[in-house]
């Protein structure tokens, strides 16, 4: 096998890139590469062991957490609470934000992650693709004194790294500090990510359109006309249907092949499914930096000033062309148009 570069020595190497190069940010970086390896193994004999299924208890948006889903938070909030990295972490699993002392309780860490450990649980069970996004700010409140909500509520046009892990037939590794979108693969023998998809990038335009269209009769006009849309039998179309219900993996996907997924406002779900500042904020700056777009049907994600750390929003993400087209269909209804 030719020589190949590690995640840990492009960090290193790519440092300078980074606006606020600091040991710090490399740091964390290295230990959400450690709990992603530690979650990995879980995932990978999730079969063998008792753990898969519902753990009984519910999140505060009342789905059911799967035992996977309890144990990668864990692993995640731990392994950064430990190591004394940042001053705060929310995540989609717990109610509220946690604030992290750092070392001699200082509160001097610059740095929060917002975090969804486990991305498409509902397919844990089935030995499906599941993932976890995480998304990195600075803090906003002034060093030294513990972080508040307001740190983890900024726009997603103010992150300064986000990424995903997709835990599928490989398990990957993909992350930007606003320098393009690279990739990494995980050497399961060797605990090893090593760098094999360098500036990923949107085709602009695809052919596969990833929708859960079990729900199109509760869909917005826009968004059945723009499905007809890709339906018609002209022009390179009809588009290719692809949907895991994991966004980590249909997302990956489509950035590979070209594509957009969408999550859509609907009458059962009226604020869509997806949550801002977990999910849609993270895929966004990851799809811009790759070339792609990402809107709520109307506006860009990531200049949507976050209210509430649960927040849910519409989502049209992926190739550039087709995010556009799904725009102009969106357009010609009024956003608050009934059902
Ligand atoms: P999570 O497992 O973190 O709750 O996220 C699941 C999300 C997303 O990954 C997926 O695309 C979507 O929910 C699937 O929802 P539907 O089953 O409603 O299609
Ligand atoms: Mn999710
Ligand atoms: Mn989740």
């Amino acid at each position: 096998m030719r020589n190949r570069i590690t995640l840990g020595e492009f960090i290193i190497e790519n440092q300078k890139d980074f606006q606020y190069s600091s040991g710090e940010f490399s740091r964390l970086i290295s230990s959400i590469k450690l709990a992603s390896k530690i979650v990995n193994h879980e995932v990978n004999k999730a079969g063998l062991v008792d753990i898969l299924g519902t753990s009984g208890n519910t999140n505060i948006q009342g789905e059911d957490q799967q035992k996977l889903d309890v144990y990668a938070n864990e692993v995640f909030l731990k392994t950064l609470i430990k190591r004394e990295i940042v001053c705060g972490v929310a995540s989609e699993e717990e109610d509220d934000f946690v604030v992290i002392e750092g070392k001699n309780k200082s509160h001097d860490n610059k740095y929060v992650v917002l975090i969804d450990p486990l991305d498409g649980s509902s397919n844990i069970d089935v030995n499906v693709s599941v993932g976890t996004i995480f998304s990195i700010y600075r803090r906003v409140s002034p060093l030294g004194t513990p972080v508040k909500k307001e740190d983890f509520l900024q726009p997603g046009n103010l992150q300064v790294a986000a990424g995903y892990i997709v835990y599928g037939t490989s398990t990957m590794l993909v992350y930007t500090t606003g320098n393009g979108v690279h990739g990494f693969t995980l050497n399961p023998a060797l605990g090893v990510y090593y760098l094999s998809h360098p500036n990923m990038t949107f085709p602009k335009r695809g052919k596969i359109y990833s929708i859960n269209e079990g729900y199109y009769q509760h869909f917005p006009q826009g968004v059945k006309d723009y499905l007809k849309y890709c339906q018609e039998e002209v022009d390179g179309r009809p588009y290719t249907s692809r949907y895991i219900g994991s966004l980590v993996s249909d997302f990956h996907r489509n950035m590979i092949k070209g594509g957009i997924y969408i999550y859509p406002t609907s009458s059962k779900a009226p604020q869509g499914k997806l949550r801002l500042l977990y999910e849609c904020n993270p895929m966004a700056f990851l799809a811009e930096q790759a070339g792609g777009e990402a809107i709520d049907g109307y506006r860009r994600i990531m200049e949507i000033k976050p209210t509430e750390l649960h927040q849910r929003v519409p989502i049209f993400i992926g190739s550039k062309d087709m995010v556009n087209k799904a725009k102009e269909f969106m357009a010609k209804y009024p956003e608050d148009a009934k059902y």
